[in-house]
């Protein structure tokens, strides 16, 4: 297990996203409420980078067709057809960096 830094608290401020690519991953990270989640960045439907769509409460939807998921979780909120989840990755904060544990 890596721990990744994905940068300063202040370049995540509440309400926004970023991600970061380790290896063969592409990793969303955002900040729901002050609080930190990580996700898969790429939308299992065409494969959108979800960290380019909007940010709503813990809701993502795709900038794509507009899948809605629950960055809190990773699970899919809506969509007409069924999706794989995007799973989820633990975060920690130290001396206000992001880490994700990939
Ligand atoms: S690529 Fe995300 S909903 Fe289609």
């Amino acid at each position: 297990m890596a721990k990744i830094n994905v940068g300063n608290v202040s370049e995540i401020p509440e309400g926004k996203m970023t991600h970061v690519v380790v290896g063969e991953k592409d990793i969303l990270v955002a900040n729901v409420q002050g609080k930190y989640y990580a996700t898969n960045n790429t939308c299992p439907h065409q494969g959108a980078e979800l960290h380019e769509g909007e940010l709503n409460g813990g809701e993502l939807t795709c900038p794509w067709h507009g899948s809605k998921w629950d960055v809190t979780t990773g699970n899919l909120n809506w969509f007409p057809q069924k999706l794989e989840p995007l799973g989820s990755y633990k975060i920690t904060v130290e001396n206000d960096s992001v880490y994700v544990e990939v």
